[in-house]
């Protein structure tokens, strides 16, 4: 049986997470990982009440770690300059590295990958997307066959229990609250609910898939924070729901990426992933598209990825893939990207307001596929809710804001539609 000397720095949720789990599923990893873990050190700036590491050597200062006589240095901690610093440094003193830090990797991927390479160590971040769900090692490995020409998924996990939950009924505090008790949520929240912990993720996945870099150029983000309880009742109306989807996809030879909120159809796969679960759609020229669906946030999931990612270290030689710093595609300009959109529009109930609003969309050319004015609301409101036929990103922001200048018309916000 093969056998690791393993250094954890970080003793908050996820690195208790991975001890318990270490302790708990020993039998498991022994049996089927064929592998030992031996915690020789963990770094701890301070002690954990939630759980005790026993006899095992804590360090207080979490860079003493590197000192040990230890294969593997687990990064833990979180945040990214410090992280990098850390990352680094194990790095030159020839310890291999496991993180789970998406923030990292997407700012300083590249330059950790290369300096993994100049010192032949190996860096392997199982955990770092969608948790322990299987993503990471899947595009890198078992499909290296594959031209890959789409990636799409809900890789937050707090967005889709939030979203699940207001599909539901529910208001959007609550919820989030919620989300942060049972642990999936951020330290900050608002790297969940505005989009970046999603866009982190699928600019590692787009750097494993494309080979664009880390950090990636700007690309669109957009969080939750902006859809209404009544948003999915339109929705729905109309044969749809709404979830937060990371997409890179391959378009002319170059890289489309996004991140933000999208009506799909209920009757999709990804429609269908409720609560805290991640799901992945990838299309393949071999395989046709594949879906991976699992539990992408909470100590369980993370230590599952982070032992799957030490059980790998021990049983490959040096088959781990190396990342592709070399062959960098262009990110396509969001704006020039065409997408249909939802509208919900509230306006006074008087005569010509269709008119009006009609003609914001005809000034610019925009199809409109089907406008519908729904139930009245109190003080003479009503809510009109329209498709349109795909117009250019680029249109946007200047048609939202004409609407919005109307006399007639109180609130204004959009939803793209993803069609496939
Ligand atoms: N906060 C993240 C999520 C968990 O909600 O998916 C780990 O990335």
């Amino acid at each position: 049986m093969k056998k690791l000397r393993v250094g954890i720095c970080g003793w908050g949720n996820v690195a208790t997470g991975l001890f318990n789990t270490i302790e708990n599923n020993n039998k498991f990893i022994k049996s089927n990982g064929n592998l030992e873990i031996e915690i020789v050190v963990i770094g701890a700036r301070r002690d954990n009440p939630k759980c005790d590491p026993g006899k095992i050597k804590i360090e207080r200062d979490i860079f003493d770690v590197i000192d040990h006589d230890i294969d593997v240095l687990v990064e833990l901690i979180g945040g990214v300059e410090v992280a990098r610093e850390l990352i680094l440094k194990a790095i030159k003193n020839k310890k291999h590295i496991i993180t789970a830090n998406k923030a990292v990797l997407f700012h300083h991927g590249d330059e950790i990958f290369k300096e993994a390479r100049s010192n032949d160590i190996k860096v392997l971040f199982e955990s770092s997307v969608c948790a322990g769900t299987p993503i990471i090692k899947l595009l890198t490995e078992e499909l290296s066959a594959n031209k890959v020409t789409k990636i799409a998924g809900m890789l937050n996990g707090t967005s889709n229990f939030i979203l699940s939950n207001m599909e539901e009924g529910a208001d959007f505090k609550p919820t989030l609250e919620l989300a942060q008790k049972e642990g999936y949520a951020e330290p900050d929240p608002t790297f969940d609910i505005e989009g970046m912990d999603a866009a982190h993720k699928i600019g590692i996945l787009s750097s494993l898939a494309y080979g664009t870099p880390l950090p990636p150029d700007d690309f669109y983000i957009e969080g939750i924070s902006k859809v209404e309880k009544i948003d999915f009742k339109y929705a729905k109306d109309m044969g749809f729901t709404i979830k937060h989807l990371a997409v890179s996809k391959l378009n002319n030879e170059n890289i489309e990426l996004r991140a933000h909120p999208v009506l799909i159809k209920e009757d999709s796969y990804l429609a269908n992933l409720k609560s805290v679960r991640n799901g992945i759609e990838i299309e393949t020229d071999l395989l046709g598209t594949l879906h991976i669906a699992g539990s992408g946030a909470g100590q369980e999931s993370t230590a599952s990825g982070v032992i799957s990612d030490l059980v790998h270290l021990a049983n490959s030689n040096n088959n781990t893939k190396e990342i592709n710093l070399s062959s960098k595609k262009k990110l396509i300009d969001f704006l020039s990207l065409s997408f249909q959109y939802y509208f919900y529009i509230e306006a006074e109930d008087i005569p010509g307001v269709m008119a009006s609003i009609t003609s914001m969309f005809a000034e610019k050319k925009i199809g409109i596929e089907s406008i519908v004015q729904k139930e009245d609301l109190k003080d003479n409101m009503v809510p009109i809710v329209l498709i349109t036929d795909l117009f250019l990103e680029k249109e946007h922001d200047d048609l939202l804001k004409n609407i919005l200048n109307l006399d007639s018309v109180f609130k204004v916000r959009s939803i793209r539609i993803e069609i496939d």
